[in-house]
């Protein structure tokens, strides 16, 4: 599917000088990519899925990532979540520099700080809310009374209170994508990755569970989301458009005070 032409407060760039902050921002920067390289040898060809892209996330921001199919949107996205390491460039995730991470440290790192969001849910179908929830935690060796309870203020806060006992199969897709909300935030994670979180609802329950994440980010959540959806995007406060690998443009939407940044013809999707 082809993306929307990018509008609102736009700064065109050539290939390798796109703004990595809004013009004011000081918060810190808990997640950078330098010159990140993401190629795949296939015989003799290399695929560039990633090539040269340099971003910074801020903490408590919230990103959108567009561009159409093809652009290196998911490969940014793993890349950022440390389910993959660059092939050249940097990734700095906090203080750490991703690349010179052996496999199992990368998913140490992984299970310790990111929280991810997938289209499909992902969620576990054997397993009851509670415990799709205590899986993250599992993991760590760290399931118990202090993860229930955390479960059951992290149930309440994206609204699935009473739910605990019951299987994915019993639940909507809009509630499913709730647990998957919950789940992502059970590590306390550095931030939360979205895949798409949206793609496979309805326009009414994806309303929903964007202001879930509306409300997140209010509360200091960053939030680092892939959508072809520019209704989505409008919700963060910068959209970084990938093409062919490299990041074609960043759109400001709003300043990190909330205030908005992008021309008044523009209607707000909120
Ligand atoms: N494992 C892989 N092996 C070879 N090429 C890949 C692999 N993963 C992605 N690519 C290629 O990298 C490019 C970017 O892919 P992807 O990040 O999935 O794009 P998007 O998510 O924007 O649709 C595409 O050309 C894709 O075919
Ligand atoms: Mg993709």
């Amino acid at each position: 599917m082809d993306s929307p032409t990018p509008s609102g407060t736009a700064i065109a760039n050539p290939r390798s000088a796109a703004p990595l902050a809004s013009p004011g921002e000081t918060r810190k920067i808990i997640a950078e990519f330098q010159d990140v390289e993401r190629h795949y040898q296939m015989g003799s060809t290399t695929v560039k899925a990633l090539d040269g892209v340099s971003i910074r996330i801020h903490e408590g921001e919230y990103v959108a990532i567009m561009g159409r199919s093809g652009s290196g949107k998911s490969t940014l996205l793993n890349l950022m979540g440390c389910l993959d390491r660059p092939t050249g460039g940097e990734y700095v995730l906090g203080e750490t520099p991703v690349s010179q991470l052996d496999d199992d440290d990368l998913s140490e790192v992984r299970g310790k700080t990111i929280g991810f969001i997938f289209q499909s849910f992902n969620l576990i179908p054997q397993l009851t809310v509670l415990e799709n929830l205590e899986v993250p935690l599992f993991y760590q060796g760290r399931v118990g009374i202090e993860s229930r309870q955390k479960a059951e203020v992290l149930a309440k806060r994206v609204g699935l209170d009473g739910r605990l006992d019951h299987k994915p199969m019993e639940l909507s897709g809009g509630q499913q994508q709730r647990v998957a909300i919950a789940r992502a935030l059970m590590n306390d994670p550095l931030f939360l990755l979205a895949d798409e979180a949206t793609g496979n609802l309805d326009s009414k329950t994806e309303g929903e569970i964007l202001r879930i994440l509306d409300e997140l980010h209010d509360e200091g959540v960053t939030i680092v989301m892939v959508t072809h959806n520019p209704k989505v995007a409008d919700r963060a406060e910068r959209t970084i458009w990938l093409k062919d690998g490299y990041v074609e443009q960043v759109v400001f939407n709003r300043g990190q005070d909330g205030s908005p940044l992008r021309t008044p013809a523009r209607s707000d999707a909120r």
